[in-house]
């Protein structure tokens, strides 16, 4: 009898142990919001959006109904590259605020239900940090934090960087620092030396970040420039191989000008992301409450990133970014295009993992200019309606364009290392213009008559409060789809994504005993006839239209037969079965 009753005690709490680690984590079906500080609200009349600002607008992230927000670097830094380049790991910039700010916007988020998600940069300091003054020193505990070396001496004599390394930011990825005797490596700006990740202590001080960020309060991570942490191991005299060129770049000063085969994605990389997940598991255990996540930023070939996942015996990161659908595609893509890179994501998933869907970020063109501004709507219900983690671009939800600014302008190291000529298409300030609240001074940014880069010229159309009243304003088509998100059959259910014809995407989305919802894209100006029934099954006759943008005729609530839907051009819907 015992012992049935002790097989039954165990047998329940196995039970009860399995359906809780079958349970979601918070952030598996989240909506994520990036912000980036310098743009989203200015609450001191500096021009320069800040951390008050942001406490100040994070009711609007509730009305979006964001589940966490990930902030661009707000930590001490010379913004010699806007804040990746942080002096100090764990202070705040006065730019953006005191510490004291910063907690005070943790309690205003956590009692508003918002998650906070901070930028963690492990690749690089700034030569202004303490770790490398000291470095360049040669004081004993910081020599090797950094990455060093006297150079090569030519045959004439004269001194050459190690490598022909080029920086991602333009000329050798080499600079002599005469302290030191020494050239430093930095793979981004000459202001951001690059760590190196051989030296345990390295590691230590890094983990030792994340540690103290979510002692106080912080949900996770986004990483910076994660295939960049590690170059090639030195041989066994200290030297490094020459990167092979790339014949299709003549400008022998351009990143393109090589092949990065020995500076990025070198498969260290993916153990220091196995690491740091470690330390947020132990803080997990320690602390009990919710999982911390890593978001890692990689442009890396898809086995790679699928690596960043875990290996099977080892986690690595919640949320490898996605970046399929904001690299590889553009305004010409059409449906089985789409429905090639979206398989390409799903169908290369390591089992038990989730995915996640990246529109958007500060150093990429906006959604409206990169695949059409008459296509806003219909990507956001793409972004919306795919399964697991979605990502979006502050002002995205609104439809904010890229601004062009002038040579005069333009603050971007990565375009101002550049020329007149071609500073265009380097820089990144025309996507980090102030965020567009209204149509007042300065469209509600800031009290200050200036702004630290202009501010569109649409804002009087293309701001939150105008749209607010719109009906199928992108706002409010935005907001609709966050409400969708939040049933059942999109949280928990199962996907079928499939291109319909060349110009529609089609996305099912189902569970059992719950209502199913279809989501179709029309991505070009032609009128495309559907039977639904051909691409998917299990559909009821009729359906009903759940949500449509200005581009359609239909109105919500309107029914429809499955087998003879009417798509106009650039129409994006979201049609539910009747129930
Ligand atoms: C990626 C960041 O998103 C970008 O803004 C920055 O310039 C580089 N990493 C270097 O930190
Ligand atoms: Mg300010």
């Amino acid at each position: 009898m015992w012992k049935f009753l002790k097989f039954l005690l165990i047998f329940t709490l196995f039970i009860a142990a399995a359906s809780e680690s079958a349970a979601n984590s918070w952030w598996e079906s989240a909506s994520f919001y990036q912000i980036y500080p310098r743009s989203f609200k200015d609450s001191d009349g500096d021009g320069v959006g800040d951390l008050n600002g942001i406490t100040e607008q994070l009711s609007y992230l509730k009305e979006i109904s964001i589940t966490a927000t990930w902030l661009s670097p707000i930590f001490t830094s010379p913004m010699a590259d806007f804040g990746y380049d942080v002096a100090n790991f764990t202070e705040i910039d006065p730019i953006f605020g005191t510490l004291e700010d910063f907690e005070q916007l943790l309690a205003k988020a956590k009692e508003l239900g918002v998650k906070i998600i901070l930028d963690f940069v492990p690749n690089h300091s700034s030569d202004e940090c303490e770790w490398f003054i000291k470095s360049a020193k040669s004081d004993p505990e910081y020599k090797d934090f950094y990455i060093w070396h006297p150079g090569k001496i030519s045959e004439n004599g004269t001194r050459l960087p190690p490598t022909n390394w080029i920086s991602v930011f333009r000329g050798s990825m080499w600079t002599w620092n005469d302290e030191r005797q020494a050239y430093y490596l930095h793979q981004f700006h000459v202001k951001q030396p690059d760590l190196n990740y051989n030296n345990p202590k390295v590691r230590e001080a890094m983990k030792d970040v994340l540690r103290y960020w979510v002692r106080k309060g912080v949900a996770g991570f986004r990483v910076d420039a994660v295939p960049h942490i590690y170059e090639v191991a030195a041989d066994a005299e200290g030297n490094w191989p020459d990167e092979p060129s790339n014949p299709s770049v003549a400008d022998p000063a351009d990143y393109g000008y090589l092949q990065h085969i020995y500076t990025t994605n070198q498969p260290e990389t993916l153990d220091v992301v196995y690491e740091f997940r470690q330390v947020l598991k132990e803080l997990d255990e320690e602390l009990g409450g919710d999982e911390h996540i890593l978001m890692t930023e990689a442009y890396s070939p898809l086995d790679v990133l699928m690596q960043y996942y875990g290996n099977g015996s080892t986690d690595g990161a919640q949320i490898p970014f996605n970046f399929v659908l904001l690299s590889n595609v553009n305004k010409n893509s059409n449906a089985y295009d789409y429905e090639q890179q979206i398989h390409d994501w799903l169908d290369n998933m390591p089992a038990g993992s989730v995915a996640n869907w990246v529109l958007g970020n500060h150093d990429q063109s906006r959604i409206g200019i990169r695949l059409g501004v008459d296509r806003m709507d219909l990507i956001n219900v793409l972004l919306k309606t795919l399964p697991g983690v979605s990502v979006s671009y502050q002002g995205e939800e609104i439809g904010m364009t890229d601004v062009s600014i002038s040579w005069e302008e333009t603050v971007d190291p990565q375009a101002c290392q550049s020329s007149i000529e071609e500073f265009e298409s380097l820089s990144r300030d025309p996507v980090r213009t102030p965020f567009q609240w209204n149509d007042g001074h300065k469209a509600g940014f800031t009290d200050s008559n200036t702004t630290w880069l202009p501010l569109a010229e649409d804002y009087k159309l293309v701001n939150v409060k105008r749209q607010r009243g719109i009906a199928n304003s992108h706002l409010n088509v935005y907001k609709q789809l966050q409400n969708l998100r939040a049933t059942k059959t999109m949280s928990d259910g199962e996907a079928e994504v499939k291109a319909i014809s060349e110009n529609v995407i089609g996305i099912k989305r189902f569970l059992s005993g719950e209502r199913t919802y279809v989501a179709l894209l029309n991505l070009n100006d032609d009128l495309e006839s559907i039977n639904l029934n051909d691409a998917f099954g299990d559909l009821t006759v009729e359906l009903e239209y759940i949500l449509v943008t200005d581009k359609s005729v239909r109105r919500k609530g309107d029914k429809i037969y499955a087998d003879s839907i009417v798509m106009l051009p650039k129409e994006a819907v979201v049609l539910g079965t009747i129930v």
